[in-house]
């Protein structure tokens, strides 16, 4: 892929972020991957923190590397985060969940001291909404759910929201980490992210949804041959 060498630039930037004795987030995705595999490589060379994976997908990726974890239910304070995005505005406001990690993703970058995003060019808009927004919704009663959903995206400004429940291969609904279902949220524009996100978060059903508003502090834009720091 092109624009690998760019994820892992923004990986090893993120690296500069890391202390000893830091208890560490771990995001999900094929970025934050990178950034598992760089924390390990210092790690191995003496580096002493902890992680905090945010699925199951990084757990068995981290515990395969030889990083020491902790159980979230263990965990009094996180540090840093670092996690990729599907998509970052210019106010570092984020879609995440096209891994369908966005709940856990969500709880530990909350949690965390500090949040760092880290991602290739691709991943910069003007406005979020063109990669679908990823609903977390429990399957009873889910498409109940999807319709409010539905109505709160329009209530949002969205103007012609179009929904699809997450499957996978025999079109089986995708099951996330915690049980759930995902809506993908085919929306092309979202006008007003911290609207949207309030007006999905009064849905009953929805678990989560994939926009981080006001979470992201640091964004890391990686290149071919760097990586630009974003301070918000
Ligand atoms: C996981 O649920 C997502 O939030 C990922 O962080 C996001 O999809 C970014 O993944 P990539 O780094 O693979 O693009």
């Amino acid at each position: 892929m092109a624009n690998e060498r760019e994820k892992e630039n923004a990986a090893m930037a993120a690296i500069d972020f890391v202390e000893e004795g830091m208890t560490v987030g771990l995001g999900t995705g094929s970025t934050a991957k990178y950034f598992v595999e760089l924390l390990a490589e210092e790690i191995a060379d003496g580096l002493m923190v902890k992680g905090v994976p945010t699925s199951e997908d990084t757990r068995r990726l981290a515990e395969s590397l030889g990083v020491p974890l902790l159980p979230i239910d263990h965990v009094d304070r996180i540090h840093l985060t670092v996690d990729g995005a599907d998509e970052v505005d210019g106010e570092a406001q984020l879609i995440k969940g096209g891994g369908a990690a966005l709940l856990r993703e969500k709880i530990i970058a909350n949690a965390s001291d500090l949040m760092v995003v880290i991602a290739d060019p691709s991943k910069q808009v003007d406005m979020l909404g063109q990669f679908p927004l990823p609903v977390e919704v429990t399957p009873f009663g889910y498409t109940i759910t999807a319709k409010k959903v539905f109505d709160a995206l329009k209530a949002a400004g969205v103007a012609k929201p179009r929904i699809d429940v997450r499957t996978s291969s025999g079109n089986k609904p995708v099951i996330t980490d915690g049980g759930n279902y995902i809506l993908d949220c085919h929306c092309s524009v979202i006008p007003n992210a911290p609207k949207a996100a309030r007006l999905l978060s009064d849905v009953p059903g929805v678990v989560e949804h994939g926009l981080f508003i006001g979470m992201a502090r640091t964004v890391i834009i990686g290149q071919d041959d760097g990586a630009s720091v974003f301070e918000y």
